[in-house]
């Protein structure tokens, strides 16, 4: 295994996006920023430099982190952020990992600018489970906003209301056509007749996205860094902070094939229909061809999203065996809500905030492994509910009259080398749409989903223990629930949350403490020497 060193420098950059100038934050002036390269067992040590005003963190997301939670980067969960002049180096090694993964700023709503590919191949001399591919492509999916990013998220908080949607989806950085705003798109060149190892990332803000290309089958075979059972289709989908590898065969007529990106959206509120397209370039291809287009999925393609969730089977070969935890330890049911509370400063008189039964969490100031770490009172406190205070049905069919959520810091404690199962169980109250959990820390196996109530008694007899997808983000289903399990064997502090950036906003997360079952003396992993202070 290699050490792999990389250097983040944190700086502005000016770019014209959709006709209109803007000044962005950026690594090394990259949008979207550079590909960390490594290999299985590699250590990768980045150095982040901040040149620039805003406070910052970065996230290494879907890394396991294992025994190295003090470089897990979420701001004020494990660190205090980088803050101007100031650097920090993010040091861990990739244990068993191969496939695609993103990093991304940790902090506000600066991953809209600041993520990029972490492509981990298999150790030397070990192929890939599928053919292998001629050539690697890595896809980027994101979200444009004409206006300056932070400046959207602080006017949302001032109104307490939703913020301003995207002006356009990117693929590797170009947004395509927007009225107004003519442009080619990104061009993804190809030659007939070979096979394309696409890595396809879904680093937008809000917004669960469709991927397809004209003409083409895809075949899956990696998800969030996880070998699956390949598959063939015609669309991929993908929540915020999923990552999807498949394998494009060029065996069409040399021409041009569109690519369309557009999202999916089951909510009533904020719909945001632009769909972004970029060209599939057969060499070859006379000038004036024209581009064979296809059909686009609409906006509440509920069924595509569904069926292409269901086809996730992990590999679950010799080589790649899948162990789901058997037997149960610890048993949790997270009600995900939304809901609305009075708030004196916000332009509206009421703000909507998020909850996970029915605790809106409030961000500490300073880092809960620091608090953690230096037994720091008064940061947090370890009384997270493991079940919703109500029970009711979550389909939005009887609410709960009373909306009202409780602020709090508060964070559940994990047994070390605990059997896990949390039941994220989805509700249709106020805002019914999906929300793409992610923890931290850890893969999950997804042992079962459904719509509806989750009902104790027959769901878990239909769980599959079997060959379940291993993920670091899954979509709860609006209305509707999903059952992940894991071994709590890495210990810290672990942020499980919505990777909907705005639900993020509202206190749609949670972290869990895991120590490492040495004793009190041993339990706890001392911090880098150059950690921030805050
Ligand atoms: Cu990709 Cu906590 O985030």
């Amino acid at each position: 295994s290699l050490v792999r060193h990389y250097n983040f420098n944190v700086v502005l950059k000016n770019s014209t996006k959709l006709c209109s100038t803007k000044s962005f934050v950026t690594v090394n002036g990259k949008f979207p920023g550079p590909t960390i390269y490594a290999r299985e067992d590699d250590n990768v040590i980045v150095r982040v430099t901040n040149h620039v005003k805003h406070n910052v963190t970065i996230h290494w997301h879907g890394i396991k982190q294992l025994r190295t939670c003090w470089s897990d980067g979420p701001a004020y969960i494990t660190q205090c952020p980088i803050q101007t002049g100031q650097s920090f180096v993010y040091n861990f090694t990739i244990t068993g990992q191969r496939g695609t993964l993103l990093w991304h700023a940790h902090i506000t709503w600066l991953r809209a600018t600041m993520h990029g590919a972490i492509v981990i191949l298999p150790k030397r001399d070990i192929p890939y489970p599928f053919p292998k591919p001629d050539k690697e492509k890595i896809i980027i999916l994101g979200e444009w906003w004409k206006s300056d990013v932070e400046a959207v998220v602080n006017q949302a908080t001032n109104s307490g209301l939703p913020p301003n949607i995207s002006d356009a989806h990117t693929i590797n950085g170009h947004p395509g056509s927007v009225p107004g705003c003519m442009s080619q798109g990104y061009t993804l060149h190809v030659e007939r007749g070979k096979t394309y190892l696409l890595r396809i990332i879904n680093a937008a803000l809000n917004d669960e996205l469709f991927f397809k290309i004209a003409g083409h089958k895809l075949t899956v075979v990696e998800a969030d860094a996880s070998y699956i059972k390949p598959f063939e289709t015609d669309t991929i989908f993908l929540s915020p902070g999923q990552t999807t590898n498949v394998l494009l065969t060029t065996n069409q007529s040399v021409g041009k094939y569109l690519i369309a990106t557009t999202p999916f959206m089951d909510a009533p509120i904020g719909f945001d229909n632009v769909t972004s397209i970029a060209t599939l370039h057969y060499k070859g291809t006379q000038p004036d061809t024209k581009t064979i287009l296809t059909n686009i999925p609409p906006l509440n393609a509920t069924t595509l999203t569904k069926t292409f969730t269901d086809s996730l089977k992990s590999l679950n070969s010799k080589q790649y065996p899948t162990k789901v935890p058997l037997k149960i330890d610890q048993s949790l049911l997270f009600a995900i809500t939304v809901g609305i509370d009075p708030c004196d400063t916000c332009t509206s008189g009421n703000k909507l905030v998020s909850a996970i039964n029915n605790v809106t969490f409030l961000m500490p100031t300073i880092s809960l492994l620091q608090a953690h770490y230096y037994n720091i009172k008064g940061v947090f406190t370890d009384d997270f509910p493991a079940n919703p205070p109500l029970v009711f049905d979550y389909t939005g069919a009887d609410q709960p009259d009373n909306l009202h959520t409780e602020n709090g810091t508060r964070v559940y404690r994990l047994n070390f080398n605990s059997s896990v199962e949390i039941v994220l169980q989805g509700t249709a109250m106020i805002a019914p749409e999906n929300h793409p959990f992610h923890l931290h820390g850890y893969n999950f196996f997804v042992v079962g989903q459904g719509l509806g109530n989750f009902d104790h008694d027959k769901d878990p007899l239909r769980f599959n223990l079997v060959d379940p997808v291993e993920r670091n983000t899954l979509s709860v289903p609006n209305a509707g629930w999903i059952a992940i399990r894991f071994r709590a064997d890495n210990p810290g502090v672990w942020f499980l949350h919505c990777h909907l950036e705005v639900h993020t906003t509202w206190g749609l997360k949670m972290a869990f403490i895991v120590d490492n079952g040495r004793g009190p003396n041993e339990s706890k992993l001392p911090p880098p020497n150059d950690l921030p202070m805050c």
